[in-house]
């Protein structure tokens, strides 16, 4: 028997939460997936509420990850502590709210999903991600584990996708909020993409509205940053699990226009 796992990509503003909220339910069902992972640190634009929080549930998604936005919304800070299905970076300092990786129940198997960070052209000095792994696998033996690292940099995430090939289930990448064609399952069995994308507007640069990000780029003021209008896309993969030897068989993009 295989598990199908979907991981979706940060989800940005108020119109990538409606898209999830309108769509993820019925692309579940037709993927027939078992268990859903979603990024929802851009629900807010940066971070998010514990309402959108709650949203990002109801919409189907199983756990929300996070990364460099976990903590800007700071009435989001009890709910990390309280909702067991929200996780924040593990390698963030240990005295911060949350936690950084639990274990669920996948349709009565057990799957642990871990969020990291990374420490390439990030505004963080986290712990490191890569030694923090080293000691938390023996934690997760026996489960399907996910890996959410969310990083700027190609490298560091193919270099940890390197290092966990064939100790879990599979790593996935966040943040960049643009999709990468590498979903692949590596040589030792893990599966793999470099980034998912995001849930967010299509016409945009990384969900923003694009003149405001040319005239950054340009050297300008900018105004307080507004997510981009017009229709959404919904980028994520698939991972099929064998539930025998907790490896991938295949990894698919599902990109998904609203
Ligand atoms: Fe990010
Ligand atoms: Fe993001």
């Amino acid at each position: 028997m295989d598990y199908r796992i979907l991981a979706v990509g940060d989800v940005v503003g108020e119109s990538g939460l409606s898209c999830l909220r309108r769509n993820l339910g019925q692309l579940k069902k037709s993927l027939q997936a078992d268990f859903c992972i979603v990024n929802g640190e851009n629900a807010s634009l940066r971070g998010l509420t514990p309402d959108q929080g709650e949203e990002m549930l109801y919409a189907g998604a199983d756990v929300i990850t996070l990364g460099n936005h976990a903590f800007q919304q700071r009435n989001i800070l009890s709910y990390l502590d309280d909702c067991k299905q929200i996780l924040r970076p593990y390698n963030f300092a240990p005295q911060t709210p949350g936690r950084g990786w639990d274990t669920f129940d996948c349709k009565g198997a057990k799957i642990a999903v871990v969020n990291l960070i990374g420490r390439h052209n990030m505004d963080f000095a986290p712990d490191n991600p890569f030694t923090k792994m080293d000691t938390l696998l023996p934690q997760v033996e026996g489960c399907m584990t996910f890996i959410d690292f969310h990083a700027e940099s190609t490298s560091e995430k193919l270099a940890m996708g390197y290092m966990l090939d064939g100790k879990v289930s599979a790593v996935f990448g966040t943040h960049t909020h643009v999709p990468t064609a590498d979903a692949r399952v590596l040589p030792k069995g893990t599966g793999y993409v470099t980034d998912l994308g995001m849930t967010g507007p299509a016409e945009s640069v990384l969900g923003i509205r694009a003149e405001q990000s040319i005239q950054m780029f340009r050297g300008g003021l900018t105004s307080r940053f507004e997510a981009a209008p017009g229709k959404c896309v919904l980028n994520a993969v698939l991972f099929t699990i064998d539930s025998e030897t907790k490896l991938c068989k295949k990894a698919e993009r599902v990109d998904f226009h609203d």
